[in-house]
């Protein structure tokens, strides 16, 4: 049995950040995880951080040659889609998710774990989260609502025993920047046509209009994925990012393809008022897949 890393369904905590890593020039690989694994979360009931760890896929790929799916590939280009519309290739070699019940324990975490990593790799990116409205994302829609339940999730997210990978997941990370000015100026009937869904109660609009977001991401079309979206940013410059995972590629690739409209043309109505600033596709390997690079034993 290979256990998952809990962190992925540790829901309902209201803190968050996001660290990618790059190697530094020359830096060795195998250090950089073995450095990821010895991190520990204080594991106490009050105060405690979830630590979600991810690798570039090509990265785990050569520690660990059959250690995850074969068709699996960082997000290594942009994704050019109608009206050349672009989702920027932002791949990193590592990533670290904290949650936790408040900043300051998930700031003191991640300034630990920066410290760690200090000789192998540096930061490439952050991103600071925080809840809004409770289940909301920045558009003022719920967010989540078609989610599996946390009794069905794994079975959508994990990779099955057996197979290369077993007990870890793929992990979609983009940074979506909202046009905060251009949505607030469309009334609220038009809002719901772009989500697809009412605003105040997330109900499903029946029909759907072919560009809304619902209708280009119908998990029915693409297969199931399970998101763990935040907002994040200031007042003036904010957004979603977009957290999805998958026991596969395939769904969350062809997501976004959709959305960007590269087969037929047609783009997904929200990405005239948002617009991706990152992207990175991350294999997030089972703590047991992990542990086997640590020099700190794990405590009981
Ligand atoms: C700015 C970025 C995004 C925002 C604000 C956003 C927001 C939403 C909202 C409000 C819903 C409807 C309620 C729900 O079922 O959760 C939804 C549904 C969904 N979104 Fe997004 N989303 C974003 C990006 C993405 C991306 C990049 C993907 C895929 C790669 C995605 C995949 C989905 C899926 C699978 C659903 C459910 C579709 C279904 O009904 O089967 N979203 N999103």
């Amino acid at each position: 049995m290979n256990a998952p890393q809990s962190g992925i369904f540790a829901l309902g905590n209201p803190s968050h950040a996001y660290l990618e890593f790059n190697l530094q020039p020359g830096g060795d690989s195998h250090a950089l995880v073995t450095a990821m694994a010895d991190l520990r979360e204080p594991r106490t009931t009050i105060g405690g951080v979830n630590l979600v760890s991810g690798f570039r896929p090509e990265l785990w790929r050569n520690l660990v040659p059959d250690g995850l799916p074969g068709d699996l590939v960082g997000f290594n280009e942009d994704l050019v889609g109608a009206d050349d519309y672009v989702m920027p290739a932002a791949q990193h070699d590592a990533v670290l998710w904290l949650s936790g019940s408040s900043y300051d324990v998930i700031f003191d975490e991640a300034r630990q774990a920066i410290n760690a990593l200090a000789q192998i790799a540096t930061v490439a990116d952050e991103t600071s989260s925080w809840p809004y409205r409770r289940y909301r994302d920045l558009t003022g829609f719920e967010d989540g609502t078609k989610n599996p339940s946390l009794l069905a999730a794994p079975a959508v997210v994990l990779i099955p025993e057996g197979t290369a990978g077993a007990g870890g997941t793929i992990l979609l990370l983009q940074q979506w920047v909202h046009d905060a000015a251009a949505w607030e100026s469309l009334p609220q009937s038009a809002q719901e046509g772009v989500i697809g869904r009412t605003k105040p109660d997330s109900i499903e609009l029946d029909p759907q209009p072919p560009d809304s977001h619902v209708s280009r991401t119908d998990q029915e079309k693409f297969g199931n994925i399970f998101r763990r979206n935040m907002p994040y940013g200031t007042v003036t410059a904010h957004g979603t990012m977009f957290v999805g995972f998958s026991a596969s590629q395939r769904p969350l690739r062809t997501m976004l393809e959709s959305m960007a409209g590269v087969a037929d043309g047609v783009r997904d109505a929200l990405t005239r008022y948002t617009k991706p600033v990152t992207g990175a596709y991350y294999f997030i390997p089972s703590t047991d897949a992990i542990l086997r690079f640590a020099t700190i034993a794990a405590s009981v």
